[in-house]
């Protein structure tokens, strides 16, 4: 079977940087097209050089890295440094990036390349606020019929919230934008807090990925050894929550998952 095509619409963020390396080790099971970025956990012009940063360390410099919008639709920008760092990826001494960022908005990707591949061939990732999802979808409501899934990181049933008591981050910084995206059309599946809450990197997972001894084991150890501080102190976890690799998870391997499909507004 050919690989399934993506594009990763995201805010590194450590979790944010794992996924985008386990979709990028998978080249079998998922074909990147391309990694949107957005505001979220850090300023955009951090999570687009994150983006890179994290591409080079796969070795993957010829992927194709987008902006998109730098600010939720309607409200002002909520960041997470306090659990991702001032960088969005403290933990590992990583280079800059010498790849190129694209000149094309993330938006305009993204309505692009769903008009331009066969419809229903394209599954969108969002792995951060909703924001570049739904200002494609309000510029071009055409695409909502063409999108194949959307798999998305996102809100919590009956876990607690992590910004507020209720709220999740990603729905939290742009509910107005999740509010579209939610009401689009498009087949949608969730991983809320409810599931990323229990894939929990314990010291032995991540004693794991330091034992591979190469540098992108070496470089989610150190991310992971310094964004568990948060959700330890938090929640008393037994680790950090990998939050975003559960939608990379969920496509390569979806009997990993059980859910229900549920009205959600
Ligand atoms: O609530 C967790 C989500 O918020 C994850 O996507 C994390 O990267 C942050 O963006
Ligand atoms: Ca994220």
């Amino acid at each position: 079977m050919s690989p399934r095509k993506i594009i990763i619409d995201t805010d590194p963020g450590q979790d944010d940087a794992v996924a985008i390396l386990l979709a990028l080790a998978s080249p079998d099971d998922l074909e990147v097209l391309g990694i949107t970025a957005v505001a979220g956990n850090v300023p955009l012009p951090l999570t687009q050089k994150n983006a890179r940063i994290i591409c080079e360390l796969a070795g993957k410099s010829d992927t194709l890295v987008f902006a998109g919008c730098d600010a939720p639709m309607a409200r002002k920008l909520v960041t997470a440094e306090h659990v991702h760092g001032k960088t969005g990826l403290d933990g590992p001494t990583l280079p800059d990036p010498t790849m190129p960022l694209q000149d094309e908005h993330a938006v305009d990707f993204i309505i692009e390349t769903l008009r331009a591949q066969d419809e229903g061939t394209v599954t969108l990732c969002p792995l951060g606020p909703l924001t570049n999802i739904a200002v494609a979808l309000n510029r071009a409501p055409d695409i909502a019929d063409r999108i194949q899934e959307i798999v998305l990181m996102g809100g919590a049933y009956f876990e607690v919230g992590n910004i507020t008591p209720a709220a999740e981050f990603n729905i939290y910084v742009d509910p107005e934008a999740a509010k579209v995206v939610f009401a689009c059309g498009a087949p949608i599946t969730v991983m809320p807090l409810d599931v990323t809450h229990k894939a929990l990197v314990t010291s032995e997972r991540n004693a794991a990925f330091r034992d591979l001894d190469t540098p992108v084991g070496r470089a989610v150890a150190d991310m992971t050894d310094f964004f568990e501080r948060f959700d330890k102190e938090k929640y008393g976890s037994a680790g950090a929550p990998l939050h975003d690799p559960c939608v990379t998870a969920y496509l390569i391997q979806p009997d990993l998952f059980s859910g229900r499909h549920i009205n959600v507004e």
